[in-house]
């Protein structure tokens, strides 16, 4: 990912962002519990740039009880997808804040084929490219076990698997679980995936800047190839 297009990423050869205006634009993919959020929390340690999930912005505005919340929880909740227009909307603002300056990492968006369509526009408005997509393939039998024993830590917001990555005991009482990580909500989020999100990876195919992961190994050896991808030394 060397590139000195305009608007592209300039790394060195430790990845770190060279150059007035350097930027990062990465695009997170995968199914519901591919490590998406994992691996995000590990690739804005490289870079300086913010991870935008919009699952984390709209479980937010739920329990702040905002009227966003208030018109996205039962989407949520039930394992719908929100509608395009409000997911839109809310990552439009988002991109035009300070802190998209050097880049952004998106997680969770797009996630339907309008969604990709209206993020070129707003990019292309903006007069910005994205740099990469990263996708995160793993099977759906493995996807239910990761989603019904994930837990996360509200004060810290750290991730949690009660088998793959074990919480410290002192930090286990507070643990909570995502009201949509029921084994129900989990099969419905699946079947979301297969007929809505999917359709995302053959856009970005064409366009040259899909990469794709192998999500199933462990967290670190994923994170190892998504830089390695990147064309990051490690
Ligand atoms: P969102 O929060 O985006 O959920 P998601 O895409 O379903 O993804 P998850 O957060 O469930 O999983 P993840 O891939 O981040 O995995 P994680 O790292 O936690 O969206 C929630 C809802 O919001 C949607 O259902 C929808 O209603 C709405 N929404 C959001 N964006 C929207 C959009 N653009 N349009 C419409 N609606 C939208 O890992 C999972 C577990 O596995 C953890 O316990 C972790 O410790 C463990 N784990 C991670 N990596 C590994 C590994 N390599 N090996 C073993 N275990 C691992």
């Amino acid at each position: 990912m060397a590139s000195r297009q305009a608007g592209a990423a300039v790394l060195d050869q430790a990845g770190r962002l060279q150059g007035e205006g350097a930027v990062v634009r990465l695009i997170l993919l995968g199914p519901p519990g591919a490590g998406k959020g994992t691996q995000a929390a590990r690739i804005v340690q490289r870079w300086p740039i913010p991870h935008i999930s919009t699952g984390e912005m709209f479980r937010r505005a739920v329990d702040d009880d905002t009227p966003l919340g208030q018109q996205v929880r039962q989407y949520m909740e039930s394992g719908q997808l929100v509608p395009d227009e409000l997911v839109v909307q809310m990552v439009r603002r988002r991109l035009h804040e300070p802190d998209c300056a050097q880049g952004f990492l998106l997680d969770g968006f797009p996630r339907t084929r309008p969604q990709a369509e209206a993020l070129d526009q707003l990019l292309e408005e903006m007069g910005q490219r994205l740099d990469a997509v990263l996708l995160l393939e793993v099977p759906d039998e493995l996807i239910l076990e990761r989603i019904t024993g994930r837990r996360m830590d509200p004060e810290t917001g750290t991730i949690y698997h009660l088998k793959y990555n074990p919480p410290p005991p002192e930090v286990l009482p507070r643990l909570v679980q995502r009201p949509d990580d029921t084994e129900e909500t989990c099969r419905k989020r699946l079947a979301k995936y297969h007929r809505e999100t999917e359709a995302v990876i053959p856009y970005y195919e064409q366009r040259g800047l899909l990469r794709r992961i192998d999500g199933t190994r462990d967290p670190d050896q994923v994170t190892e190839q998504i830089f390695q991808v990147l064309g990051v030394p490690q």
